[in-house]
């Protein structure tokens, strides 16, 4: 049986660093806090008010097509997960595919917030998987700034902006994506959403005077369901499919919250030396987290790593996914 495997991932970071310490001198905040409460040291912000989410994504997905060798005209589809498109519409993926030149691919944008790129993965592997495809590129893309209010200190400190990309293709030897189990609860919209820009509220003056192009959240009530769902389904793919701790190589959990990571990990039962991280660096990207960590990490996985990926985001979504990497790298390009 065909599986859907990925074979190269990429990224691409605004250069722009804000630290802790420059939050500090805007908002009643401290590194302590940020710190110790989320684990984020720094994230990066897109300063030129010229630069959208696309732009991050064209950065991504060339140095995608570099490392595999494969021309954008090679691309089959794109799907693009993100909450922060270029515009309402079109879709962010076919003004990307545009930039880019990939003229052969169809794609969509996909909004499952911090889980979109685990949705997207899933989506993207059945069109692999039945043989209709040999090329599938899945973006995780936000610009996270865009939509942050920076005197809100229970949000600003939490988000950066970032952007990852992977390819699936074909695997005949069994790598690749082996289950998924998703999740979403359209009931948790009230804890973690953007008010206006939609049909709901229509932008206006009042809705800009009223700060309702912002990120609300309720992190208390968000961070409760995070714990319980992801390390929940994260421990049950792996009952699913017979793995133990012992089995499990890498956990690649969405990076919200340090401490939401290391639940799931305790859930597991999975030891800290197999958890990636890299919250401290980026903060939370939403749906760059997840190929961003495969990026960052890329060099040290093998051919043959049991991977269990997981995230919990806005809608609420959440899910697991569990997959066997595929190759070798030498070092991160
Ligand atoms: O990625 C998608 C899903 N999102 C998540 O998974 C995020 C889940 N939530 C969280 O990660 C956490 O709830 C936060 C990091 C957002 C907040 O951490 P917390 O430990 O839940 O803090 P809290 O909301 O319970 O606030 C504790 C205190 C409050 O002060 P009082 O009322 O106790 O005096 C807040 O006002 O910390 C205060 N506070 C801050 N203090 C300094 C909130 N934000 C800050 C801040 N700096 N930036």
């Amino acid at each position: 049986m065909i599986k859907a495997a990925i074979t190269a991932v990429a990224g691409f970071l605004p250069d722009n660093i804000v630290t802790n310490a420059d939050l500090e001198k805007i908002i009643d905040t401290t590194d302590e806090w940020i710190t110790t409460r989320t684990g984020i040291q720094q994230r990066h912000i897109e300063k030129d008010p010229k630069k959208a989410t696309s732009d991050m994504a064209v950065e991504a997905v060339n140095l995608l097509c570099k490392k595999s060798g494969m021309k954008p005209t090679e691309i089959d589809l794109l799907i693009l997960a993100t909450v922060t498109p270029d515009m309402v519409f079109p879709a962010t993926a076919n003004i990307l595919c545009a930039k880019i030149g990939a003229t052969n691919a169809w794609g969509f944008d996909l909004s499952a917030a911090c889980s979109g790129f685990i949705y997207g993965l899933a989506t993207g592997a059945q069109f692999i998987e039945t043989g209709r495809y040999k090329k599938v590129v899945i973006v995780g893309a936000d610009m996270m700034s865009r939509i942050i209010d920076y005197e809100d200190r229970t949000t600003c400190v939490i988000f950066g902006d970032g952007c990852g990309a992977i390819l699936l293709e074909p695997n005949n030897e069994g790598m690749g994506i082996q289950d998924f189990i998703l999740h979403a609860d359209g009931n948790g919209v009230n804890y973690l959403h953007m008010k206006a820009g939609g049909s709901l509220n229509p932008s206006s003056m009042d809705t800009v005077t009223n700060k309702m192009h912002y990120v609300h959240q309720e992190g208390q009530t968000v961070f409760k369901h995070a714990v319980y769902n992801m390390a929940e389904v994260s421990a049950k793919i792996m009952e699913k499919n017979n793995l133990t701790a012992d089995d499990v190589n890498y956990l690649v959990a969405h990076q919200a919250n340090k401490r939401i990571i290391e639940a799931t990990a305790s859930r597991m039962g999975v030891g800290s030396e197999k958890v990636l991280m890299n919250i401290q660096r980026y903060g939370n990207t939403t749906a760059g987290t997840i190929p961003l960590l495969l990026w960052d990490y890329e060099h040290q996985l093998k051919k043959g790593d049991n991977i269990i990926i997981s995230a919990f985001g806005g809608g609420f979504t959440w899910g697991a996914i569990y997959l066997k990497w595929a190759y070798d790298t030498k070092a991160k390009a």
